[in-house]
């Protein structure tokens, strides 16, 4: 089945795709647990998913790059020596972002077409965005002969974000996309980039994914708030403890000391990323005893922080946390991603899937006025090269 959605998904690309164009195909991705703790040197525990982007590069003569998004039936022409962010549409400044990066690698680029379809749905926190520069990333890669190994592709698809996209996000996304396992969660440390695979093994249960149908606007300039928030935070507490450089080296005990009376909102935003770093950490230690129910519980804890502390939730995703959180059927669910909109994640009974989806469509409807989508995820390998010149 799986393989079938792929070749169906490739098969949108071949229109464009000629004997020396590059193809890769690179995952969205889950997160189990460990919520904006990546650009706080934190830890992660994402996975990649069976849901991709694909990209065909095909090298041209001249100095052109023309860009095509096969779902959205729409092309950007620009050239090597002149690109530059864009405002409408945003989509091409996933692909340019990754050829800026080269460039200022040193790397000199000659025009290229690209093709971009994607299986991922847009906006509902599985990190297309991210999936897409992975995927350019490769591409220019085999493309230029550049011969990055895949950390500083990784890198390099983080910086496109950045720069190109304006949000300043953390690693993660992108090095699941790269990095993701079949089968495994990646436990990530976001401060050295040292990593473990961790089988993620719950047979009898199924990763089903929720999806709010809503993407807020807000969403990125909220998120760039939150990060400085949090680093401002670390300033608070630096005088007296000139050794922490980030939230990571932080207790809940210094920040009662030194930010809580002094600034309540940065102390609530600080308390939930201390508080989750700790909570994945226990997360990891269940995994390894096969303590799926405690799993399963810090997950709703960490909706809660989210919600409550970090406030990057919505009335749709905790109206979507609150439904399940009673079910005896489901192990864990929280909201997922950046936040404001997108998915909740949720560990639930295989038989019990169906029933559960449809009363949760039913209730969102009528609460929300609002149509669910739902999607069952699975964990598979991350960023691949499809085929090659
Ligand atoms: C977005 C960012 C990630 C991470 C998550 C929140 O997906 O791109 O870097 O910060 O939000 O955990």
């Amino acid at each position: 089945m799986k393989q079938i959605i792929m070749e169906k998904t490739i098969r949108l690309l071949e229109k464009y795709v000629k004997p020396n164009s590059i193809i890769v195909r690179s995952p969205g991705r889950i997160n189990l647990i460990g919520e904006h703790t990546d650009y706080n040197d934190g830890f992660v525990l994402p996975a990649a998913i069976d849901k991709a982007a694909y990209v065909s590069l095909t090298p041209r003569e001249d100095e052109e790059i023309h860009l095509h998004a096969i779902d959205l039936k729409e092309t950007y022409i620009t050239t090597v020596n002149t690109f530059h962010p864009v405002d409408k549409p945003n989509w091409p400044n996933y692909l340019l972002g990754v050829a800026a990066q080269f460039i200022k690698a040193g790397i000199s680029l000659k025009g290229f077409d690209v093709a971009l379809v994607a299986d991922i749905p847009m906006g509902a926190g599985l990190s297309s965005s991210a999936a897409v520069e992975c995927a350019m990333a490769f591409a220019l890669n085999e493309y230029t002969h550049a011969g990055f190994d895949k950390l500083a592709l990784v890198k390099m698809a983080q910086k496109a974000e950045h720069e190109y996209a304006g949000v300043k996000c953390g690693i993660m996304d992108q090095f699941a996309s790269v990095f993701g396992k079949k089968n495994n969660v990646v436990r990530l440390d976001c401060r050295s980039l040292q990593y473990e695979y961790e089988p993620f093994d719950i047979s009898g249960y199924k990763i089903v994914l929720l999806d709010t149908n809503i993407k807020h606007s807000l969403a990125s300039s909220e998120y760039n708030i939150r990060r400085q928030q949090c680093e401002a935070g670390v300033a608070m507490i630096q005088p007296h403890h000139p050794e922490i450089k980030s939230l990571r080296d932080v207790t809940v005990t210094m920040l009662d000391k030194y930010v809580r009376l002094i600034d309540d909102l940065i102390y609530k935003r600080c308390k939930y990323v201390v508080e989750e770093n700790r909570r994945l950490l226990g997360a990891c230690d269940d995994l390894k005893k096969g303590d799926l129910k405690s799993f399963g519980r810090k997950m709703f804890a960490t909706h809660e922080g989210l919600s409550k502390l970090y406030e990057v939730s919505c009335t749709e995703l905790d109206f979507l946390a609150e439904q399940v959180s009673r079910n005896e059927n489901v192990l864990g669910a929280r909201m997922m991603g950046g936040g404001f909109g997108g998915c909740t994640i949720n560990i639930v009974k295989e038989e019990a899937v169906d029933n559960l989806i449809e009363q949760v469509e039913k209730s969102y409807r009528k609460a929300m006025h609002k149509e669910l989508k739902a999607y069952a995820a699975q964990i598979e390998d991350g960023t691949t090269i499809v085929s090659s010149r």
